[in-house]
Parts: structure tokens; sequence; C-alpha cells
């Protein structure tokens, strides 16, 4: 299957340059934290909030299993920050397409993170320490998974869509 999963930390871009990519390259667009939404009927904080991390994780893990089964393909897919850190996650990832890495330095999250009370793993660690501490233990998994790394630093989103393009086409040629 032909899917590209977009994986990253918090920020880094996997939702809007993944849109963009979307329809740059005219393929449907998907987003596990929406599709988590969407089962749960209830925002991500609540969820946290409300079932603690442990069942937000399992509800991810049900996505990439959902999307599995029914055999989606040919489908930019935008992961959660956490999903790659997850082992079944990352083979299932695997089984259906190419995984692009999208990178960003802590000072880069934090300007483009600021302000925003989405994302319950950065309450009480929203300032540039806090992010680079919790990127630092999430890279190894990130790398690994990773089939491509794309930097985003400084760039349009619509500029890292072309270079994720570029990227693939250069992996398959
Ligand atoms: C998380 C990232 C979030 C969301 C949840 C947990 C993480 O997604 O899945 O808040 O563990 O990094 P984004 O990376 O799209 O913000």
């Amino acid at each position: 299957m032909n899917n590209i999963y977009l994986i990253g930390f918090m920020g880094c871009g996997k939702t809007s340059s993944g849109k963009k990519l979307s329809k740059l390259l005219n393929i449907p667009f998907l987003d596990t934290d929406q599709m988590i939404v969407e089962t749960a009927g209830k925002k991500i904080p609540d969820i946290f909030n409300e079932e603690g991390e442990e069942a937000f994780r399992a509800r991810e893990t049900e996505v990439f299993r959902r999307l599995a089964e029914e055999k989606t393909c040919g489908a930019v897919i935008s992961c959660g920050g956490g999903a790659a850190l997850r082992e079944e996650n990352v083979t299932l990832m695997k089984q259906g397409g190419i995984v692009v890495m999208l990178t960003a330095k802590p000072e880069t999250i934090y300007h483009r993170v600021k302000g925003g009370h989405n994302r319950p793993l950065l309450e009480g660690r929203m300032n540039v320490e806090g992010i680079a501490e919790l990127m630092e233990g999430r890279l190894p998994f990130y790398e690994k998974a990773a089939d491509v790394k794309i930097k985003t630093d400084r760039l349009r989103c619509a500029q890292v869509a072309k270079n994720i393009q570029k990227a693939i086409k250069a992996m398959e040629s």
C-alpha cells in the first residue's frame, strides 16, 4: 500500500504540511487525532482528562488497526506526535506505505505551539527547555521509524510539502 505517513513532534507541521501535500498530490488527507476525536466524540484534552493517556494511546492504535483493516491506501496520513512510540503503530505504518519524519528545533516548535491548549502533554511544559526535554526522549523512536526526514524550520508548509514530494520521488527512482 502506498500511504504517506507523517510523523514527528507536536508542532512540526504534520497536519498543515500534510494538507498541502494531499492537495499537491491530489490524494485524500487523514489525521489520526481527528479520527480519534470523531470516534470518541470529545476533544483530545477531554480524552486525556477523563480517560488518561493510556486510553488515548489505545484509541490511537485502534485507528491504525482500522486503517489497515479497511485497506486505506493512497492517502496522506498525519499521525499524532506520540504515534511512532508504539511498535505496533509503526509496524502498521510500514506495512501501509512510506514514513516521513518532519523535524523542527525546539525553539521553532515553541514559537508554533505557544498559546495553544489542545496538547495536554505540553501543559506545564510550554517553554523551549520543556519541549527540548520531551523531544530528546522521542527522537530515537521517530528516527527508527522514518524512511525519510524533512526539516521544516523557517519553511512555509507549502514548501515543506514540495520537499516531501521531491524526497519521495527520489526514493522511488
Ligand atoms: C501527542 C501529540 C498530539 C496528540 C496528543 C498527543 C503526543 O498530536 O496526538 O496530544 O504525544 O505527542 P500532534 O502531534 O498532531 O499535536
